[in-house]
Formats: structure tokens, sequence, C-alpha cells
């Protein structure tokens, strides 16, 4: 055996220990997690929900007035859409990634002076699509009610299985089914990709709901990972009714983005945290900082923070070809307001949606207060371990006096 016959051999049999490690800690974290402990969740999750429904009918004259939701604008539904809905290929039809860089502009003065990250957007801007790498074109099979999907990326493997394991279960809620999926790019990393990619799949193969496409994973391409959902969402899910789209880190009420649901309707319902006459950012130091040249009105149109939001199936197929009729634009809730401004839809404020903000509190003491989650659609923000223990909590034989409080 030569050196380099010995090197693979070592690497194949170093994978193989892998997966089967990793085989055996998920086989096991499911027959542990999944069995008595959600079971338990499961009755006293049943006997609060009635308990609160009774409350609040009591308290707050029923679910659809706590729910109600104020709107901003008389346009808020806007029943004429110029956009039709999707009707092209019922598969990902983009099979080639033949992006090269466009250097039109490259020798123009206001590009020179561009900080390298915006070089790099601009150059490669005109990409619009690239091939899927891992597909589920049978996720949205029946009749769906809520599909959730979240932002993720390939080394997070902890946060995806937290979120599997709370609120980002696939399960039917009186008759109404929701499917979870996650949504993620390639790593940047050469290192990462060599030894993330298989595990990836591997999870995927246990679990069967990551989509993967073939664009890095960054900060500026978070655009990307919000076309391409709305891309294969168009071809995929013509029967899905709304759709939950949120980060990795948030605590998701899915028993209250149901009750929120059914005391409203509307084929192009947009609501979040939606922030109104947002300024862009003109400070180089912030993580949200936009060059004159890249943006260079006063305001962004209203956008939800891409932490939490909800849509209707309807509007996002809509949104898929408005956002078509625009230039990526960098930030992604922003970019996702520009297509919402080319439908003329407003989208809804509710105050159940805290994507912005409390974390900057962090002496707050509703950080802590398991009623206060008890209460929300979306709280930013949670990792693994304190999600975990806010969940359990949330859906212990918690009482809360009153749901209002907090809003
Ligand atoms: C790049 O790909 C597109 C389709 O994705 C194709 O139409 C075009 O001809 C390709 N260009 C080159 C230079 O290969
Ligand atoms: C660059 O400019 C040429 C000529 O104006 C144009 O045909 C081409 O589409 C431009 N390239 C990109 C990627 O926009
Ligand atoms: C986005 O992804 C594409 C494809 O991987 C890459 O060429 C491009 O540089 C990325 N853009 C940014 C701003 O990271
Ligand atoms: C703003 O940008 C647009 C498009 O990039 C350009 O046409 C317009 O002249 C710019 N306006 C000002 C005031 O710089």
């Amino acid at each position: 055996m030569s050196v380099r016959d010995r090197w693979r051999l070592y690497k194949r049999v170093c994978l193989m220990f892998l997966l089967t490690v990793v085989t055996l800690t998920v086989v096991h974290r499911g027959n542990v997690g999944s069995g008595a402990q959600l079971h338990l969740n499961k009755y006293s999750r049943q006997g609060a929900a009635a308990e609160r429904l009774s409350q609040r009918k009591g308290l707050y004259g029923g679910p659809e007035r706590f729910w109600k939701v104020r709107r901003h604008s008389p346009q808020a539904t806007t029943e004429e859409l110029s956009v039709t809905e999707y009707s092209g290929p019922s598969v990902w039809d983009v099979t080639i990634s033949n992006c090269t860089a466009n250097n039109n502009f490259t020798s123009s003065e206001w590009f020179a002076g561009l900080e390298s990250n915006f070089k790099q957007f601009l150059l490669y801007r005109h990409c619009r699509y690239f091939p899927i790498i891992i597909n589920h074109p049978e996720k949205c099979d029946g009749e769906i009610y809520l599909l959730i999907v979240i932002k993720s990326i390939i080394t997070q493997h902890d946060r995806r299985e937290v979120i599997r394991k709370t609120w980002g279960k696939e399960q039917e809620i009186g008759g109404k089914k929701v499917k979870t999926l996650f949504l993620l790019g390639v790593s940047s990393n050469e290192a990462e990709k060599a030894n993330h990619q298989k595990l990836l799949e591997y999870e995927d193969y246990i679990y069967g709901d990551i989509l993967q496409w073939d664009f890095m994973d960054s900060f500026f391409n978070l655009t990307l990972k919000e076309t391409h959902f709305l891309k294969w969402f168009s071809t995929y899910c013509s029967k899905v009714r709304y759709i939950f789209k949120g980060d990795d880190d948030v605590f998701v009420s899915v028993q209250n983005v149901l009750e929120f649901l059914s005391s409203t309707q509307g084929d192009s319902l947009f609501v979040g945290d939606v922030i109104f006459k947002a300024r862009p950012i003109r400070k180089k130091e912030n993580k949200y900082y936009i060059p004159q040249a890249l943006y260079n009105k006063t305001h962004y149109p209203p956008y939800a923070g891409g932490g939490g939001f909800l849509m209707a199936g309807p509007l996002a197929r809509k949104l898929y070809g408005a956002c078509e009729t625009l230039d990526l634009y960098p930030i992604d809730d922003v970019f996702l307001g520009m297509c919402l401004e080319v439908l003329q839809v407003t989208p809804i404020k509710h105050n159940a949606f805290k994507t912005f903000g409390l974390v900057k509190n962090k002496a707050s003491k509703l950080n802590k207060e398991p009623c206060f989650f008890k209460s929300m659609i979306v709280v930013h923000k949670l990792l693994p371990p304190d999600l975990i223990a806010m969940w359990d909590l949330v859906n212990s034989d918690l009482v809360c006096s009153q749901k209002a409080q907090f809003l």
C-alpha cells in the first residue's frame, strides 16, 4: 500500500466512524427525547391551552379580539395586484452555475471607494439563481396549513436540532398540518465544506427537512436565500395556506400563530414586526451600513424584521414575481419590503412579533418571563439551551393571569 492509499483508507475509516457516532446520537436522542418527555409536554400543553382559551374568552372577549391587528394604512390589503401568480416550470430549472463577475463598473470612481463586501456584492448581484443541492419536491404534498421555514447555516446543527424538538416540530393541530424546512447555502470556508457537507446530507437523510442551494452562505447573500425560497415555494407549493419565515435563534408559539391565523384571513396577509420609515444606516461600523451609491433615498419602504413574520401562500407566489422586477439588495428583510411595495401591499405590524429591541434591553425582566413568551408569536433571540428551558416552562402547568398586560 502506498502512503496515498493508506491516507485514503484512513480518511474513509474516520468518516465512517463519524457517521456511526452521529447515527447513534440521533437515534438515542430521538428515543429519549420524543418518547416520555414529549408525551408529557403534550398533555400539559393541551390543558394549558384550554385554560388559556377560557381565560381569554372571559377577560378579553375571546381570541378574535386579542389577535385583532391594527391596520396602519387603508391599503393594507390590496384587492388588485399588478403582478400575477407564478406559472413557470414545476421543477427547479436552474442546473448550472456559471456566475461570472460583472466588471462593467469596476473602473468607475464610486465603485473604487466602496468597502470590499459591497464590491463583492455588486460584482455578483446579477447572478440571481443557483442550482439546488438538496431538494424536497414532496414537502408540500397534500393540504398544508402552515409551512415553517428557517434560515440556517451548515454549522448551526444544534439550533436545528432544538427547533425540531420544540416549536418547529412537524405536527397536525386540529386537522391543520404544520411542516418545517431549513434553508441553507454552502459554506464559504473550504474546511467547513469538506467536513460538514456530508453530515448535513446525513442530517437531511434522517429528517428530510433541508433545502440547500449552491450559493455561498454570507450575510449579503441572505437576499438570495429569500428569492430562492420564493421561487422554490412557487414551484412546489401551490396549496400551502400560510408561511412562517424566521431565524434559527427565535422563540415561536405555533399555538398562537394558529390562533392568530384563525382570527384573520386574506390572500395578501403579511404581518410581523414592521418598521415604517426606517432610514438607511450610514455609519460604516454598523452591520447594516449602506453606502449612498447603493441606496440614495431617505427612507426604506415598510418592512418586517427578518427574525420572524407570517405571510399568506398566494402572496408569497406573487412576491416571487415582484422581486424578479428588482435588483437584489444586500439586506434581505428590506429587500422583501421593496418587493411588497411593488405589489402595493403594506405589511401589518403586530405587537406579538418581537424581532427587534428586546435583546438590546438585556436587563428587561421580560427576557426571563415565561408568561411573556407564552403570549407572544415570536421573540428574538434565544439560543439552544435557553430555548429548551423556556419551551419547557411555557409548556408546563404555567398559569398566566393576563395575556394582554405586556402589549
Ligand atoms: C449561463 O447559464 C445560462 C442559464 O443558466 C445560459 O443561458 C448561458 O448561456 C450560460 N452562459 C455561459 C457563458 O455558459
Ligand atoms: C455589462 O454591460 C453590457 C453593455 O452595456 C451589457 O450588455 C451587459 O448586460 C452588462 N452586464 C451585466 C452583467 O449587467
Ligand atoms: C453570493 O454567492 C455567490 C455564489 O456562491 C458568490 O459568488 C458571491 O460572491 C456571494 N456574494 C456575497 C456578497 O457574499
Ligand atoms: C439615486 O440613484 C438612482 C439609481 O441608482 C439614480 O438614477 C439617481 O440619479 C440617484 N439620485 C441622486 C439624487 O443621487
